[in-house]
């Protein structure tokens, strides 16, 4: 008889798994008497002790029979019968949903290059040592003394109270903890608006250029987008289609990617235009607390006196994105529904996070992190600015924006073509440049970078940024 032992793990394993297998498919039939254990070592090549183990494990599963000495026997065994051929083989199609979300999942900015030397992506948020400890001894202070129940799906009380302070505090925003549900992210918040707010096919309005991740989750629901053209005080509320759109999506505080702000006008005109029409706004304020020019400005939802912007914060840009941690404050008419999509979803989201954060609030150290961050922020901007002025001069236009984490620069002189060139230059060289373009349902009539300066040290971007002079008297506007 062949036995194949598979070389995993334990002889006496895989003989065992040897042994099944010849019996589950048929070569060794019901009353079959087994090798002697003696004979089978030898003709393996392995000790009768492994045998032994085998023919004991084989036993106490029901597979043979009889005892050492006298014989051991395959067992009489109901064995499945082989399945039968399915009318049709083919298994059934995956939703509409996973279609989209498959396609959509790819489209996108690019992940991080390896093997650059500078790469200026945007995305995670200042590193800072302290921070990593602080919240290490919050994780672990938390998984001591919180009480380890689900905490419901609205979030810890306790967290809900501490953000509706700092909301008041930095962000104008006067929320009850009553109306705030804590969310895994923006992303979650947007998935949440699809699934309460939209059926397949419904319109949503939203910036052009945008950010990918709500509007995947918007696209992947089945939404139809309405790309609405950004100008200088931000959305082109006159541009807004005349049947309204479900929802409006909009990043008023910090347009992303252009960084520009909304202007009061603006904000006062999109506020009108969503309260004379059934129709709810999202405001994404992804990063509103960070501004280098004094107080943060005022959220959208501070001036909302028709109870219709759904204020999406969260704690990817403030703290980091592995926290995966946000927060929706809810117009009262939605509060239920949101909550019952929320329980559905994922019941609530993680209690021992919520715990350490809210402490973390509570004493200080969250808003102590915030002012280095700041700090350091502001710095590697104006590192990031003065050398980028320095060595590009007139050749790029920098988006005057003092907040965030990344600086919009328009190449002068340059079609995409051209520009392509120069990234493709850049990144040959070690330094990655992101375009801003695939932001844009309507390419930009010139195009521009989004320079990322969270990875970076101020040394680090000063370097870079002499490199980027380099790759522009390399491939120059204009010639091709
Ligand atoms: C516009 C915008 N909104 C939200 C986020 C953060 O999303 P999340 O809270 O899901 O990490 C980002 C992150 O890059 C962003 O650029």
């Amino acid at each position: 008889m062949f036995l194949d032992m598979d070389g995993i793990g334990p002889q006496y394993a895989q003989l065992t798994r040897a042994l099944k297998g010849a019996i589950l498919d048929g070569r060794m039939a019901a009353g079959t008497r087994l090798p002697a254990t003696r004979e089978l070592a030898q003709q393996l090549e392995v000790s009768r002790t492994t045998v032994l183990a085998a023919y004991e494990q084989l036993r106490a599963e029901g597979f043979i029979n009889g005892r050492v000495g006298s014989g051991s026997f395959v067992s009489h065994l109901q064995l499945a019968p082989s399945p039968q051929p399915a009318v049709s083989t083919t298994a059934p199609p995956a939703s509409r949903y996973a279609e989209r979300a498959r396609k959509l999942r790819n489209r996108g900015i690019g992940g991080m290059h390896a093997g650059l030397r500078y790469d200026l992506l945007y995305g995670d948020p200042v590193t800072n040592p302290a921070l990593n400890a602080a919240w290490g001894r919050e994780l672990a202070r938390a998984a001591a003394y919180s009480s380890l129940k689900v905490t419901g799906s609205w979030g810890l009380l306790a967290l809900r109270q501490q953000i509706c302070d700092y909301l008041a505090r930095r962000r104008g925003v006067h929320a009850l903890p009553e109306n705030l549900l804590i969310v895994t992210g923006t992303q979650q918040a947007y998935a949440l608006c699809a699934r309460v707010l939209l059926d397949e096919g419904d319109v949503v309005a939203l910036e052009d250029p945008h950010y990918f991740g709500s509007c995947h989750v918007l696209a992947a629901h089945g939404a139809r987008l309405h790309p609405v053209r950004t100008d200088d005080d931000g959305l082109v509320c006159a541009e807004l289609p005349d049947a309204p759109p479900k929802l409006i999506s909009v990043t008023p505080s910090h347009q992303f990617p252009t960084g520009r702000v909304m202007s009061l006008p603006r904000r006062l005109e999109l506020l009108r235009y969503a309260a004379d029409r059934p129709c709810w706004i999202v405001e994404d304020d992804y990063d509103g607390e960070l501004r280098y020019d004094g107080h943060p400005l005022a959220a959208l939802r501070s001036l909302d006196e028709s109870d219709r912007v759904i204020y999406v914060g969260t704690f990817s840009k403030t703290l980091f994105g592995a926290l995966r941690m946000g927060y929706m404050v809810l117009p009262a008419a939605l509060r239920d529904d949101f909550n019952a999509a929320k329980y559905l979803s994922d019941m609530s989201s993680p209690g021992i996070e919520q715990a350490a954060l809210a402490h973390f609030m509570e004493c200080g150290g969250f808003e102590r992190h915030l002012r280095h961050a700041r700090r350091e922020l502001k710095a590697r901007r104006e590192a990031l600015i003065a050398s980028l002025q320095h060595h590009a001069g007139e050749r790029v236009q920098v988006v005057h924006s003092p907040a965030g984490m990344h600086v919009t620069a328009w190449l002068n002189g340059y079609d995409h073509a051209r520009a392509e060139a120069l990234v493709a230059y850049a990144h040959d060289r070690g330094l990655g440049l992101h375009p801003i373009a695939p932001h844009y349902f309507t390419p930009p009539a010139r195009p521009g970078l989004l320079l990322g300066y969270c990875n970076l040290s101020a040394a680090e971007l000063r370097e870079a940024m002499r490199l980027f002079g380099e790759c522009l008297d390399a491939v120059p506007a204009g010639t091709g």
